[in-house]
């Protein structure tokens, strides 16, 4: 009897041995110590062995239970630790593997000229103002020296919300808002979106300008080539060159266009600049004694200079974009481009 319990014994030690899992484990345990389990078996009949014999039966039978309990608990236990550090092994997070891209935005290339325009001013001492883009006719045109009726009105194909009030067509207004605010010395640009009611391959009905304009005692029209001179070396190369062509702004006396040379032929001619070797890039001139004067201003003591620029059209000519159209669309195949 005692030999049988002890080969039992030696039975489920071999069996555990050879255990490849958790699953082989738990077969076992129920197999020898589950409630109808051969041990358990032989322990239920415990009672039906004689009185002398049982003590030692007894004893072997506990020994045997704790052996293959203790066996089997440190074989589970090995088994659970193997495929913890397997899961460990295989569920391990990589910090090195790509993460998902996140495509970046960026600023708009009117925004990029902008603001690359902007800083050039700024770093020759202009301050930048705002005004309005609903504005007054009067800061619009009247002030401005564009009474009612004045043909050069016909100019700018304006918005009109009534007869008072348009979209402004222009930056220039802003020149008459700070004037009328402010004592000279004055150095100021002005940049922000206006409205046309034109549109084609070189017109949309909102784009963006800015207005520059410097007012001191002894401002000439030379200050006034220097500092474009200055801007256009900066946004387009040092070998660029500027010519003055006179003509006529009502705000401005004298008046200048200011063309540079072909950025794209370099001024030998080509179907951007129509074979001329030059572009046309903004209007200036010396502020009209006028509107000095409607601005509050002594003329007689004040001279300034301003300029208009449209920012598109310098954006066009630096990445060389031949449909302003593109801009306002916002296909992303184009932005990215910028
Ligand atoms: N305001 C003019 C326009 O939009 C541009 C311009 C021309 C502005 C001459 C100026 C200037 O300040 O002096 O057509």
């Amino acid at each position: 009897m005692l030999n049988e319990i002890l080969s039992i014994k030696n039975l489920a030690g071999e069996e555990i041995k050879k255990a490849c899992n958790l699953k082989d484990i738990q077969d076992i345990r129920i197999k020898y110590l589950g409630k109808k389990g051969v041990l358990t078996g032989r322990m239920k009949s415990l009672g039906s062995i004689s009185k002398e014999d049982r003590p030692e039966y007894g004893r072997t039978l506990n020994e045997s239970k704790n052996f293959i309990e203790d066996l089997l608990n440190r074989q589970e236990e090995q088994f659970r630790s193997t495929e913890l550090n397997q899961s460990i092994q295989t569920q391990r997070i990589d910090v090195t593997v790509p993460g998902c891209f996140v495509p970046f935005g960026h600023l708009h290339p009117v925004t990029q000229t902008l603001d690359e325009i902007t800083a050039i001013f700024i770093s020759l001492g202009f301050n930048v103002e705002e005004g309005p883009e609903i504005e007054l006719d009067f800061y619009n045109f009247e002030a401005l020296n564009m009474p009612r009726d004045h043909p050069a009105r016909d100019m700018q194909d304006t918005f009109y919300i009534n007869d008072d009030v348009v979209l402004r067509t222009h930056t220039s207004p802003v020149q008459v808002r700070v004037m009328e605010k402010n004592i000279p010395p004055l150095r100021v640009i002005a940049p922000g979106k206006v409205y046309r009611c034109d549109a084609d391959v070189s017109h949309i009905p909102m784009f963006h300008q800015l207005e520059g304009f410097m007012v001191d005692k002894d401002i000439r029209m030379t200050d006034l080539k220097g500092m474009l001179e200055l801007f256009v070396h900066s946004v387009f190369g040092i070998d660029t060159s500027l010519r003055f062509r006179p003509s006529f702004f009502p705000f401005t006396e004298p008046s200048a266009e200011i063309d540079i040379s072909c950025v794209i032929c370099k001024g030998t001619g080509c179907n951007v600049c129509k074979g001329t070797g030059w572009i046309e890039i903004l209007g200036a001139g010396m502020i009209n004694p006028r509107v000095l004067e409607m601005s509050g201003y002594d003329p007689d003591l004040y001279t300034g200079f301003a300029f208009g620029l449209g920012i598109e059209r310098v954006a066009m000519l630096k990445y060389g974009i031949d449909d302003i159209r593109l801009f306002p669309e916002n296909d992303k195949r184009f932005l990215e481009q910028f």
